[in-house]
């Protein structure tokens, strides 16, 4: 492989976006593509169309070196790459929990037919265990004889919020392929993260894909573990954040990912570990993932209790006012798919309620999957004449929200912290009666 490869980046969302900016930091010539015209224009000028902090800034830089271009040009693309990185969606399909491959399988398919030089072709996306092989055979058809198209499945592990920083540091690197080559050249690219001892794992394709499939199943087992025992200390009493504490001491356990709440969403562990389940069972492994479909319900769950408990504490939901501070599935994003906080906004909506949503970025996108939801401008706006707070994504801003500020807004004062975030002495203090998910039970109608 030449020592400067051009790189292709197919899919420019969330994970095609910051892997061809970082590609370009690292010193690459990168050209992104994607099949949305409107998202190249933006992305041309350096703008981004969904927030991600770091990455406009690099967008920005990138567009100025000159190295970073974008196109919806397939063929152009595959007539420019020596490495074509596959980084578009696996979404869940409809009706159904496997994954949609129609991308993936599009674009390897019009880079193997289009390229006419000799070129590897990586992928990012997150695919059902077997996908590789099943594409080595795509591109075995779809090729022309003179060009030798090298197949390699480098998955992506990086979270929305800090994707640039995960990309140019990650914990670790795994490169599934079967000729050695095509190791070689992606150590080539990975050569600023190598020379810092970041780990680099050069396995089989399945192994490969396997990892990005289980590290999202723990890290939502995890959270779905410490939910379960949320119900548990909700009826018989306890506080949960304690109990996440003591266990995490232990090294063998950790802390991390095992904060109690309303719940996983977003565009990754929910439909992953669905995904996870359809495939396993397709391979005729019918019980050995049905334990994902517990963690599953679980976490479901999590956001009917935040329903339940509301419909206790209000006791009829029609037409009272309910702030929901929170849209978005994590902090620091605008992403609401899969949200926990928007599906609570919206199942109370659905029961009657009179809902106000505030969110610092995911209103644009909330209100383009529930337009019926009543978006408020401002925080102010959103709690004037509540009957209850909702706190479901832990916004900064909402962490520090002031008690006694607060009290001027609202028609009764009730909060719930659906994120185990805020100090309840705090606002009990300042004449709040506040509820929470997994803690004393005294305070909870059951
Ligand atoms: C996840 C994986 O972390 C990442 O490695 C993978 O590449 C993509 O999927 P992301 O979807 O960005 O990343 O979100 P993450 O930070 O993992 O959070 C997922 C969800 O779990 C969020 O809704 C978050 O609020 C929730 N969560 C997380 C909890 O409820 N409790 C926790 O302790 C941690």
């Amino acid at each position: 492989m030449i020592q400067k490869p051009k790189i292709t980046v197919i899919g420019t969302g969330y994970l095609g976006a910051t892997h061809a900016a970082s590609m370009a930091e690292l010193g690459f010539d990168v050209l992104g593509v994607d099949v949305d015209p409107a998202k190249i224009e933006k992305l041309t000028q350096g703008i981004l169309p969904f927030h991600e902090p770091e990455l406009p800034e690099l967008l920005l830089k990138h567009a100025g070196t000159g190295r970073l271009r974008f196109t919806t040009s397939i063929q152009e693309a595959a007539e420019y790459g020596d490495i074509h990185f596959i980084a578009v969606g696996t979404p869940q399909k409809e009706g159904d929990n496997a994954a949609d491959m129609t991308y993936v399988y599009d674009a390897v398919s019009s880079i193997a037919r289009l390229a006419n030089k000799d070129c590897l072709i990586a992928g990012k996306s997150t695919v059902p265990v077997g996908t590789s092989r099943e594409l080595l055979k795509l591109i075995e058809r779809e090729k022309s004889p003179d060009v030798e198209i090298q197949l390699a499945w480098n998955p992506e592990f990086l979270r929305e919020g800090f994707a640039v920083k995960d990309t140019l540091e990650p914990d670790r690197l795994i490169v599934g392929a079967e000729d050695q080559r095509a190791v070689k050249a992606l150590k080539l690219v990975y050569a600023d993260a190598i020379s810092r001892e970041t780990p680099f794992i050069a396995s089989d394709f399945e192994t490969a894909e396997l990892t990005k499939v289980a590290a999202n199943a723990f890290l939502a087992t995890k959270i779905s573990f410490i939910n379960a025992f949320s119900e548990v200390t909700e009826r018989v009493g306890g506080d949960i954040r304690v109990l996440a504490d003591a266990i995490g001491y232990d090294a063998r356990i950790g802390r991390r990912f095992l904060n109690a709440g309303v719940g996983f969403g977003g565009g990754c562990l929910p439909k992953d570990i669905r995904a996870l389940q359809a495939r396993v069972s397709e391979l005729g492994l019918d019980r050995t993932m049905s334990f994902l479909h517990e963690i599953d319900q679980i976490n479901l769950r999590r956001r009917e209790r935040v329903v339940d408990l509301v419909k206790s504490v209000l006791h009829e939901l029609t037409d009272k006012k309910i702030a929901v501070l929170g849209a978005t599935f994590k902090p620091n994003s605008d992403d609401v798919r899969d949200s926990p906080a928007l599906d609570v906004a919206a199942q109370l909506y659905n029961a009657g309620a009179d809902v106000s949503v505030y969110d610092p970025q995911g209103m644009p996108n909330s209100a383009k999957r529930f337009p019926r939801l009543t978006y408020a401008p401002t925080i102010e706006d959103c709690l004037e004449g509540a009957e209850i707070v909702l706190l479901l994504t832990e916004w900064t801003e909402f962490r520090e929200l002031n008690p006694e500020a607060v009290s001027t807004f609202v028609s009764r004062k009730r909060i719930l912290d659906g994120r185990n975030v805020l100090d309840e002495t705090k606002w009990e203090r300042a004449g709040w009666e506040f509820y929470a998910l997994g803690r004393r039970t005294d305070r909870l109608i059951p």
